[in-house]
């Protein structure tokens, strides 16, 4: 028996559906424990593509039990899309087998209202995020005026809340930015048109976890965004609103961190970053396009252009103590086919000075100079390949050098998006 973490180990969209899907096989629950529909994980099985940005990845292994836990922010509409999408597929979403917990804070028009407004707003300072009421959303949380999934049973309460909360929320669009009020009423009334859909997933999801750990079944925990988006640990404020290290896995889902027995860090053989914010091995040149097309590097959510440059140790070591990574599952490998060296970032110039981790000062990322080791590149198309003595040797010196470099194993490589281009180690 062993529970497992799914954490990204950069700035997202390394891949984590396709493992979480993966891994699924062998897990009996699957739970999203932070973050909303801000995420967008997308999973490949025989050709065919599903993107989720809320339920979790486990979805489509027909007899597991998949949870929306309390860290997550859920729009309720989102939530309801895909539920129909996954439904016209032919994916039992039944509330049997998908819940969400009574405590997960519901996202609300005026949450993407002030998103939008406040990124407007910000002109050449905008963060970037994907608009989809995240921030705002985890603040009313910590303002203790959140609307949770459970409030969809009581109506009145639900009014109330509403009513007082668009109080502020008006004040601020109309007031400071500009934008017309929004009615709490028809809030109000589509939420209770959607309630009577919504209400059969509620579930006591920290109960489930539990039972489900303490009969030896397997329990996955599905993580979203990236540990460098981290609300206190990544590059803040260009973050999302969550915690996305491991450790948050435990809170945003009611289990004892005590249930956390492996953590997979998914790590791209390269880094992307969507939005804005310090990444000082981008490469805005030839080899930036080459991967950007390459590896298809468009947002899963925005579809905006996703940011990319060469592999960072310096991010995966501090990924590594943050998150107590016990693997890395590297994906995106086939993806560096073709170039003609692969640049590997193993220390920063900042300062005067060599440094081995990030700095921790706001801004002080955007000032560092990579330091590269340069590696031999590979002509071969590994994306056939199903076991790791298939890989030519060029390849496997590379995944050895960031085991060596990182300390952690890579137990799992992915050389392509589809379920069976993996090779477990
Ligand atoms: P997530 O947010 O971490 O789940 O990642 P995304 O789904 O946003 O982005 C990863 C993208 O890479 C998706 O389009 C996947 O289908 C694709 N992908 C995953 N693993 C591999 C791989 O090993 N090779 C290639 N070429 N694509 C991959
Ligand atoms: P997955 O789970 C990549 C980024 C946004 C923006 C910042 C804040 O697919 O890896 P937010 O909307 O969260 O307030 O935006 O975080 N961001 C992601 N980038 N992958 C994601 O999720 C992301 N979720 C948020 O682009 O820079
Ligand atoms: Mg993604």
């Amino acid at each position: 028996m062993s529970n497992t973490v799914i954490i990204g180990a950069q700035w997202g969209d390394e891949g984590k559906g396709k493992v979480v899907d993966l891994l699924s096989a062998e897990s009996a629950v699957i739970v999203r424990f932070q973050g909303g529909n801000n995420a967008g994980h997308t999973i490949k099985v025989k050709g065919k593509q599903t993107i989720l940005h809320l339920i979790p990845s486990g979805i489509l292994h027909d007899d597991k039990v998949c949870l929306i836990g309390n860290g997550v922010v859920c729009d309720p509409y989102v939530f309801l899309e895909e539920v129909d999408q996954l439904a016209a597929q032919g994916v039992n979403v039944s509330p049997e087998r998908l819940k969400i917990s009574k405590k997960t804070q519901l996202i609300l028009p005026y949450h993407k209202a002030i998103d939008a407004a406040r990124e407007s707003k910000l002109a050449g300072k905008k963060i970037g995020t994907t608009g989809r009421g995240i921030g705002p959303c985890y603040e009313d949380k910590a303002c203790r005026v959140g609307i949770r999934a459970t409030d969809l049973t009581k109506p009145q309460l639900l009014h109330d809340k509403i009513c007082h909360a668009l109080q502020e929320k008006n004040a601020l669009l109309t007031g400071l930015y500009g934008q017309p009020a929004l009615d709490a009423e028809k809030i109000y009334a589509d939420l209770l048109a959607i309630a009577p859909r919504i209400t059969p997933y509620l579930a006591d999801a920290s109960t489930i976890v539990g039972n489900a750990w303490e009969k030896g079944q397997n329990v996955l925990f599905e993580g979203a965004q990236g540990t460098h988006l981290d609300i206190d640990h990544g590059t803040y404020p260009f973050v999302t609103s969550s915690n996305t290290v491991a450790g948050n896995a435990s809170a945003g889902c009611g289990i004892s961190p005590r249930a956390l027995d492996r953590i997979v860090g998914i790590v791209k053989a390269y880094t992307t970053r969507v939005g804005a914010g310090a990444f000082p091995t981008e490469q805005l040149n030839d080899t930036g396009e080459y991967l950007r097309n390459k590896g298809f590097e468009f947002g899963a959510t925005t579809g905006r252009p996703r940011r990319c440059g060469w592999l960072d140790i310096v991010l995966l070591r501090e990924s590594v103590r943050l998150n107590g990574l016990t693997d890395i599952a590297l994906t995106k490998l086939d993806v560096l086919q073709n170039l003609p060296a692969l640049q590997i970032c193993v220390g920063y110039e900042y300062q005067g000075e060599v440094i081995q981790y990030p700095p921790q000062e706001e801004g002080a990322l955007g000032e560092v100079t990579p330091i590269y080791e340069e590696m031999e590149g590979f002509i071969e198309d590994i994306s056939t390949c199903t076991r790791w003595e298939d890989l030519p040797d060029t390849v496997q010196a590379y995944v050895q050098r960031i085991e060596e470099l990182t300390g952690v194993h890579v137990s799992l490589v992915s050389v392509g998006p589809d379920r069976e281009q993996t090779i477990l180690r």
